[in-house]
């Protein structure tokens, strides 16, 4: 298993998990009950599998999470608790968070302050022998998950470790349309996912489903 993605079965972990095994990866989609996520899978491979040039498995948490690189794609409430059940078989790995701490307050989306700064960085604090870098935090997971939509975006990456930078950011590269700019050390996720607000309300109060792209770079 190339990739594995904890909560892997929500609409996140999905669309991601589409567009790496349509790019020729064999991906694990993660969740905390297995036959969810074969579920999950099957459900996938009937609407793509003439697109899947990799492969798709629905597998449990902690199988996903000893494939080459981990994905983790939980709400972030959840985060920290999950990887530090799965914490040994994550030991020297990288693994990318892509939660974002929100709070909807009717037409806007807002961000919550996390003690750690950021989700991603608790994750840090909690899996000190992991590799955590974090991405994918503004991507739309409905266009994700549609493999007829042209997807074009920039995907941020911030890590401490040069190696999970390096690794996640031949991860984006995969996906066709995307293109992965290094944005510094783990400090820039508390900006990079709080950034994510601003992001969901202008989906929200233009009725878009905009994707971010930056110009000069
Ligand atoms: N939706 C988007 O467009 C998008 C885009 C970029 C980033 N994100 C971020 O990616 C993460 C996942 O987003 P999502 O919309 O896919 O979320 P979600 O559907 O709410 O959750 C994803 C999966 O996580 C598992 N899960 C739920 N609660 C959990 C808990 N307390 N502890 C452990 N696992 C739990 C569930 O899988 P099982 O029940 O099968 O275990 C669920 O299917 C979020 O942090 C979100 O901020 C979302």
């Amino acid at each position: 298993m190339d990739v594995g993605i904890i909560g892997g079965t929500g609409p996140a972990g999905r669309g991601l998990g589409l567009r790496l095994a349509a790019a020729g990866m064999s991906v694990g989609i993660g969740s905390r009950d297995p036959a969810r996520a074969e579920a999950v899978v099957d459900e996938m491979t009937a609407v793509w599998s003439g697109r899947i040039e990799g492969e798709l498995l629905g597998v449990g948490n902690e199988e996903a999470a000893g494939a080459g690189i981990v994905v983790l794609a939980t709400p972030w409430e959840g985060a920290v608790h999950t990887v530090t059940e799965l914490a040994g078989r994550l030991e020297h790995k990288v693994l990318v968070s892509m939660a974002n701490a929100l709070m909807r307050e009717g037409r806007e989306m807002l961000p919550l302050v996390h003690p750690r700064g950021s989700v991603a960085a608790a994750v840090q604090a909690a899996l000190p022998r992991t590799k955590v870098s974090a991405a994918f935090h503004h991507l739309p997971a409905r266009e994700m998950a549609d493999l007829d939509s042209g997807l074009i975006a920039d995907v941020l990456v911030c890590a401490d470790d040069p190696e999970a930078t390096t690794e996640t950011m031949s991860l984006v590269e995969r996906i066709e349309g995307l293109r992965p700019l290094d944005a510094g050390s783990l400090s820039q996720a508390a900006a990079i996912e709080a950034f994510t607000s601003v992001c969901v309300t202008l989906n929200i109060r233009h009725r878009a489903h905009s994707t971010l792209k930056l110009a000069g770079i």
